[in-house]
């Protein structure tokens, strides 16, 4: 079976530089659901038409899995089909697919494959308003005879609502005999696909149409308008997943997944989430409101407060994060850590049972268990051109307003004192503190505002 995706259209109601196909729904681009769906089909050549201009969508989707032909000017589908004949291999199927229609589904494409055995089978839609679209002519036997393009029908044909998705599969040998016989004399002067249709019937082929579960499968991307659209329909249909794998949301309205959410039992997401890249959500995890999370796994039963920003970071069990929590990448948290608001951790390990829960950055650090890190904590890790590591060990308490001159080592067990700057290595269980001596001054008076 071989599947070609025909993607070198221009797309020029998008009204921007990036290649439609490149433009993203729920996180990926538009195409690369289509690459994916079909890849779930396993077939033996997976062809992609791309178009000029498309190096783009060549480079950025570029696979070993993957034959690219070039089809450069476009004169319409058939002609697209044409560029990828020499790719196509042995006596099987080739599905025909659309690299700007992301949200087919493989059960979908199953189907029509199957009717497409010694057959060429169409996947058609009945939709409300069919305007634009190729219709379906069908005879007194409801026997598909032929497809006609809007621009090329008449006004009785204009009254079929049941459309041509684009979306076909036919014998490989056939179609290779059918595009070299494609003309161009229609309204747009293109070689149309669909003209395949008549000599299928010419020839005594059987046609048979498949219908889609969804509508939405095959509704496709020419503006932003129909991309926000999509996206509304891919999100709330993964929103639905996860609620029936037992995931609870407070709005499944209110969720946007671009990329992939696993999710453990019981885990409760609150609304104005984004998920990007692939986060983990261990069992009964709460995500609290407005928060981000990017290439993260956060471990079981840890809570994450509104507005938590985490960017390729692990977190442990049972740990309270947020609100108004960053962890940057490299941030490795273990059990029952706690990180409070205004809080910065980056590129740090901070073992079991450790706190700290107020104004604080934390970069290139190695803390231990049980530390207690006060109040506007800095480490001062960098010095303009380079960067150093502080460590804290086991059992430390960090007394607020204190500067950690990276490099530097806190001993385990070791005190700061409130406001200390420290430059040298703090020993062991001992208190240390850098600070002015305070001082009073008795009789010491307010300067007045002098008169003028
Ligand atoms: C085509 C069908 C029409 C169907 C509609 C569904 C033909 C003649 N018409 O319409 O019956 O209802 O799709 O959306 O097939 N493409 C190329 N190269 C080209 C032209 C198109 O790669 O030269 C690609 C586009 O990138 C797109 C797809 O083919 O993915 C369909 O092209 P588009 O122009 O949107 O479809 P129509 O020709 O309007
Ligand atoms: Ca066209």
């Amino acid at each position: 079976m071989n599947i070609v995706i025909l993607a070198a259209g221009q797309g020029k109601r998008m009204h921007s530089n990036l290649p439609k196909v490149l433009h993203p729904v729920a996180g990926k681009a538009l195409v690369a659901h289509v690459i994916d769906t079909a890849r779930h089909l396993s077939p033996q050549t997976l062809c992609l038409v791309y178009g000029h201009g498309g190096d783009a969508v060549r480079s950025t989707l570029d696979a070993p899995d993957l034959t690219w032909a070039l089809q450069e000017p476009q004169l319409g589908t058939g002609h697209a089909v044409q560029q990828a004949l020499p790719y196509l291999k042995g006596n099987g199927t080739t599905l025909i697919l659309y690299g700007d229609v992301p949200l087919i589904q493989t059960e979908t494409l199953k189907r029509l494959l199957h009717a497409a055995q010694d057959a060429l089978a169409i996947l058609t839609v009945e939709l409300a308003d069919p305007s634009g679209y190729g219709r379906i002519v069908r005879n007194d036997a409801r026997q598909v005879v032929r497809i006609v393009e809007e621009k090329d029908s008449t006004v009785e044909e204009r009254r079929i609502h049941e459309i041509n998705t684009g979306i076909m599969a036919m014998p490989t040998a056939r179609l290779s005999e059918w595009l070299g016989r494609l003309s161009n004399n229609n309204a747009q002067k293109e070689y149309y696909l669909t003209d395949i249709v008549g000599m299928a019937v010419e020839a005594g082929l059987p046609l048979r149409t498949a219908n889609p579960k969804f509508e939405w499968e095959v509704l496709g991307v020419n503006s932003k308008v129909q991309l926000a659209e999509l996206e509304r329909i891919a999100q709330r249909s993964n929103a639905e997943q996860l609620m029936e794998q037992g995931v609870r949301l407070a709005d499944p309205a209110r969720l946007d997944v671009r990329g992939e959410l696993v999710c453990g039992r019981d885990v409760y997401i609150d609304v104005n989430c984004v998920f990007e890249g692939k986060v983990v959500l261990d069992e009964a995890v709460e995500v609290g409101p407005n928060c981000v999370l990017k290439n993260a796994c956060i471990g079981a039963g840890t809570r994450l407060a509104a507005f938590t920003h985490i960017e390729d970071a692990v977190v442990g069990p049972d740990g309270m994060i947020g609100p108004f929590a960053r962890l940057r990448p490299g941030t490795e948290l273990a059990e029952d850590v706690h990180i409070g608001n205004f809080v910065e951790v980056k590129k740090s390990r901070i073992a079991a049972h450790s706190k700290i829960n107020h104004l604080a950055y934390i970069g290139d650090a190695i803390i231990g268990s049980r530390v207690n890190v006060g109040a506007g904590t800095i480490t001062c890790n960098y010095d303009g051109a380079n960067k150093f590591q502080t460590i804290i060990e086991d059992d430390a308490f960090i007394g607020s307003d204190t500067q950690l001159v990276a490099p530097v080592t806190v001993g385990r067990g070791a005190t700061l004192g409130a406001g200390t700057t420290l430059t040298k290595d703090a020993p062991p269980d001992t208190l240390t503190i850098s600070r002015a001596k305070q001082i009073s001054i008795t009789g010491w008076k307010r300067p007045v505002k002098t008169k003028k």
